[in-house]
């Protein structure tokens, strides 16, 4: 008897001690009552864009910094906002914003290096290589002062068209030629090396014909070694998301890249389940990093009188808040996201000049695209020309970051304006597409 209570004393304390780590768990890690710290719990981030203007707003802010641990200058980082005349850069509403989002322990994602909308009327009048040298140089100088401080940056904005083609949208930077997006993308890769590299765009939300140009565009840069480390679907949504909506992550994911929810609003009588539905759908892909939504409350929105987001007029949470934060507490896979990778390079040519240089090669049957990274010595540099000697066959056809002399057997490369300094010890980088086969290309470098 007296053992039969014993056992029945231990069965309780083992139920009550049960109980109490379930209760404990419940609160500590399975219901986490914000949204920034429900989605930590897969080691996701959950975000905002954020207006420079709304920051002296005390709802706004709070609200900001209780709920989202990830934020996205709404225009403050855009062409027109950053360089509003040729070669003068202005930082005040995306330094601002970062400065205010670091402080208070968020990260930052940068928004958008080239996107054919909101450029500076100077860079609308331009077009050819006067343009494409512009756009390079304002892909380097912006990503150059957030060097460091940023989580990802959309380098290229909404590129591809719309309707059945697959193809790219016709613009200004389009008509430079096809591989501006690549040469982006290079050019971003050398200015900060740590940030991931994103490509963002909308009407992607399906295994679509849009969606599908962007994937063999991803596909092919990685084939090839251009650098891209994540793509963004911007998911302006109404009342739902398509039926494939985590299937077309997943095949993106499946290629190598982070996906990234980078615009969330979603209009229409549906609005909660769908919230739910497109988090449900994150948490499904291991590299899905985490979701933005675009604004905060429904008077932040740029679908004016459309109400698409989280949180009301007044700062109050809507039904869509709930199902999102049940939907982030309910769990999902552990992401795995993706670090950036630098290019590998070849061995360096001897120290000499004042500068060495080292050439990657990413080949193809018929063709080539070679990086140069130009390293300066124990002194600065204010000005470099790189020779490089192509075997024979070997035909530059196009090339980025440098002028060229040549264009076979021994071709010399010189700085462009934004590039010939280089403080010493570091680096800058350049590239060249070609003709032909180029294994046993070779470089020296001399600075001027
Ligand atoms: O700041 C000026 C103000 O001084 C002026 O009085 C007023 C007059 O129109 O304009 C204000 O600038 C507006 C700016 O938003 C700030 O409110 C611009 O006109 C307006 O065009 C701009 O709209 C932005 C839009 O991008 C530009 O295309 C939206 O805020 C922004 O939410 C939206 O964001 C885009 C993403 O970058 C890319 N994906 C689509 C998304 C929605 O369009």
């Amino acid at each position: 008897m007296r053992l039969t209570l014993s056992r029945a004393a231990l069965a309780s304390t083992m139920l009550a001690a049960t109980l109490g780590a379930s209760l404990l768990l419940a609160t500590s890690a399975g219901a986490a009552t914000t949204l920034g710290a429900s989605a930590a719990q897969t080691g996701r981030y959950f975000g905002t864009a954020v207006s420079a203007g709304k920051l002296g707003d005390s709802t706004y802010v709070s609200i900001l910094d209780r709920e989202f641990t990830m934020v996205t200058p709404e225009n403050e980082m855009k062409w027109d906002a950053t360089e509003p005349n040729r070669n003068q850069f202005t930082y005040t509403g995306g330094d601002r914003i970062l400065n205010q989002a670091v402080s208070t322990g968020k990260r930052v994602r940068g928004h958008a290096l080239l996107w054919h909308q909101q450029q500076p009327g100077w860079a609308q009048s331009l077009s050819g290589s006067d343009l494409r040298q512009a756009a390079i140089n304002h892909v380097t100088q912006v990503a150059t002062h957030y060097k460091g401080k940023i989580y990802a940056w959309d380098v290229v904005n909404e590129a591809f068209a719309d309707g059945g083609s697959g193809g790219r949208r016709d613009s200004n930077l389009q008509r430079t030629g096809n591989d501006w997006i690549e040469a982006a993308f290079r050019a971003a890769r050398a200015a900060d090396p740590g940030a991931k590299l994103c490509y963002n765009d909308y009407n992607t939300d399906g295994v679509n014909a849009k969606s599908t140009g962007i994937y063999n565009m991803v596909r092919d840069f990685k084939a090839r070694g251009v650098p891209i480390d994540c793509v963004g679907f911007q998911s302006h949504l109404s009342n739902s998301a398509p039926s494939d909506y985590q299937a077309n992550l997943q095949r993106f994911a499946d290629l190598g890249v982070e996906v990234q929810i980078t615009e969330l609003d979603i209009s229409g009588s549906n609005q909660a389940n769908a919230y739910a539905a497109v988090t449900r759908a994150c948490l499904a892909v291991a590299r899905c990093a985490g979701i933005t939504v675009w604004g905060i409350r429904d008077t932040d929105s740029w679908r004016t009188g459309e109400n698409p987001l989280l949180f009301d007029g007044n700062g109050n949470k809507k039904a869509a808040y709930t199902s999102v934060l049940d939907a982030l507490n309910a769990g999902g896979t552990t992401t795995t996201p993706t670090t950036p990778t630098t290019t590998p390079t070849t061995p360096t040519t001897p120290a000499g000049n004042g500068c060495t240089s080292s050439v990657s090669l990413n080949s193809w049957n018929g063709g080539f695209v070679a990086t140069i990274r130009v390293t300066a010595g124990s002194s600065a540099l204010s000005g470099w020309t790189v020779t490089t000697t192509l075997p024979s066959g070997a035909a530059v056809t196009n090339g980025w970051n440098a002028t060229n002399t040549g264009t076979s057997g021994s071709v010399a490369w010189s700085n462009v304006s934004y590039n010939g300094s280089v403080a010493a010890g570091q680096y800058t980088e350049f590239g060249f597409q070609g003709t032909g086969g180029a294994d046993g290309i070779t470089s020296t470098c001399a600075a001027r």
